[in-house]
């Protein structure tokens, strides 16, 4: 992954070198497509559609938020670019209508869901969460959605299901980095059922009051407060169970570096730099370095789901 705000990592330090060699290739084929302008540098101005009847949840942090400007300018979605400001410039391409979420495998229901119908499931919740990324920089984030257990409930995982696997759309004519092989589209993330069905885990389509911007995944995204953002697929459109571990897009480009679990973890730094302190978007590059907290801060809440286990083998 690549960072672009000064930091003690280095961008070509936190980028595995397969991944930074497949970006260089990426600028320049971008050059030769004539990218620059078919991909339009926007920025983002517009603000989006007001979600109604949003209540506030008791599972969200009190430290304030991080700002709305900083949440939709510094994105990691790699589908549109691996800058930080490439998603906010492009994933306006990006047409989040019509979208449906196919929710399909171990399950005794399955059942493909029209956008609304996802927005009208449950309740709306705000939940503010620390967002904690891999590359050790950090954000505070009212993201809106409910608890992804309330669409679990409703498909009624069968016995033999212990994953869940998220797909991202695969749409190349809009997602421009996905015409070069930067990860292996689509993008898929995965967790255990039981990390699934945990209240924190949010089925997400707002932020700030509002519908999601694209840049943050549009229309709909998962947030898993405790795991590396990484974990927190966006523009989700497969939801399947299985029996076996899903192969997840960033373990299979390093897996030494980027393990199933992604719990973050201060004490388990990653192969190339410290996890044990981050950087809160927003503060400034000489405001001091905040100390990383175990699973994000949620271990009251989650670690129970990881007793007996070795975090180290399972990072
Ligand atoms: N989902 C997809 N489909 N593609 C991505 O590149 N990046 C991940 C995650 N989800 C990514 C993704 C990473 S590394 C992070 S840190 C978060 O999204 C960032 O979410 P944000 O841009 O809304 O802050």
């Amino acid at each position: 992954m690549v960072i672009k705000r000064p930091s003690d990592v280095l961008p070509s330090e936190i980028t595995p070198k397969e991944v930074y060699l497949r970006r260089r290739e990426f600028l320049k084929a971008a050059l030769a497509l004539g990218l620059g302008e078919a991909v339009a540098v926007r920025a983002a101005e517009s603000r989006g559609a007001r979600l109604p009847e949003v209540r506030r949840s008791p599972l969200s942090t009190s430290e304030p938020p991080t700002s709305y400007k900083d949440i939709t300018r510094y994105n990691n979605f790699y589908e549109f670019g691996t800058d930080k400001s490439d998603p906010a410039e492009r994933a306006h391409l990006l047409k989040t209508r019509p979208w449906t979420v196919t929710v399909e495998g171990l399950v005794r229901r399955p059942r493909v869901y029209d956008i609304d119908e996802l927005l009208k499931l449950a309740p709306l919740e705000e939940r503010v969460y620390r967002l904690r990324c891999v590359e050790a920089w950090s954000m505070v984030v009212p993201w809106i959605g409910y608890s992804l257990s309330e669409l679990i409930r409703q498909v009624e995982p069968l016995g033999s299901a212990k994953y869940v696997e998220f797909t991202t759309l695969l749409r190349p004519a809009e997602m421009p980095g996905q015409r070069l092989p930067i990860l292996a589209w689509p993008y898929v993330e995965g967790l255990r059922l039981d990390e699934a069905l945990h209240p924190l885990t949010l089925l997400c389509v707002g932020l700030y009051g509002e519908v999601l911007p694209n840049q943050n995944g549009a229309p709909v995204r998962i947030v898993v407060p405790w795991k590396y953002g990484f974990k927190s697929g966006k523009s989700i459109v497969k939801i399947r169970f299985t029996e076996s571990q899903p192969r997840t897009s960033w373990n299979l480009a390093a897996p030494h570096e980027y393990g199933f679990y992604a719990n973050v973890n201060p004490t388990v730094d990653h192969p190339r730099w410290s996890q044990a302190k981050e950087r809160r978007i927003g503060e400034g590059f000489f405001a001091p370095k905040r100390d990383t907290l175990m699973f994000n801060g949620y271990a009251e809440q989650v670690a129970h789901l990881y007793a007996g286990m070795d975090l180290r083998r399972y990072f």
